[in-house]
């Protein structure tokens, strides 16, 4: 059966808008864990637009569950990364102007700043995983770059309205997914999912995890964060 981990990103772009103290994204973070969660994902951008170094430092001290840091490659988050040792800091493109993360990492563009920063973690200890588009080719690069874990995007699959498009695109999961535990990597999933589209890409097998953050953050504003993690939990089978 699959782990959830919710990122509460979301919680902190509420707070931000007045950058007030509420809502705090640590206390739907221990909520999260009280309803089943098992494990708490954050991204802690460059630009600072929801989650805080503050934030971090406190899950780090606060979670029972794994912590999960999405981060991109930059100096001063990786500084920040190595400091606070998430249980899993997964890789992501981070570009100013998006909404949120657009597409899995592209190798050809920041090919040895990527392996330097791989390596940066590994030295302390922190478990690497890499957010990728469902080809088997990335599938090789991130076992190739010495990652322990790939995050298959599902953004495209959760776009796709036409049957067959969604046939097809589930289909690169699948194959992708079995080609990483083929090659020994650690198999998470996510982007996009909600309680609709995530029933059919929970029937594979391969994959461990899904990080899941603006369907149950969105749900959770209705009827609270307990509630909407353990509707969550129940589609997955976690
Ligand atoms: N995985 C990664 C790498 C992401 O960047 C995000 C968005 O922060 C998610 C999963 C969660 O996506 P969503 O908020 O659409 O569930």
């Amino acid at each position: 059966m699959a782990r959830l981990s919710v990122n509460i990103d979301h919680i902190a772009t509420l707070r931000q808008a007045r950058r007030v103290k509420e809502p705090e994204p640590i206390a739907a973070a221990l909520l999260a864990e009280l309803a089943g969660a098992e494990g708490i994902t954050v991204h802690l951008r460059k630009d600072r637009r929801h989650i805080q170094e503050r934030d971090l430092e406190i899950l780090r001290a606060t979670i029972k569950t794994k912590l999960n840091l999405e981060m991109g490659t930059n100096e001063e988050i990786v500084k920040i990364a190595l400091r606070v040792r998430p249980d899993l800091a997964t890789l992501v493109p981070e570009k100013e102007e998006e909404i949120t993360t657009e597409g899995g990492l592209d190798f050809s563009r920041n090919d040895s700043r990527l392996k330097e920063v791989i390596s940066l973690l590994h030295d302390r200890k922190i478990m690497v995983s890499l957010f990728i588009d469902p080809t088997s080719s990335n599938i090789k690069k991130a076992h190739r770059y010495n990652s322990d874990t790939v995050e298959i995007h599902t953004g495209h699959y959760a776009e796709t309205k036409n049957e067959l498009e969604i046939a097809t695109e589930l289909e690169k999961i699948a194959g992708a997914a079995a080609l990483a535990r083929k090659l020994g990597l650690g198999v998470n999933a996510g982007h996009g999912l909600d309680y609709q589209n995530v029933k059919k890409v929970c029937l594979i097998e391969e994959i461990q995890e899904f990080s899941i953050g603006h369907s149950i953050i969105a749900r959770a504003c209705l009827v609270g964060i307990k509630e909407a993690v353990a509707e969550m939990l129940k589609l997955i089978g976690g």
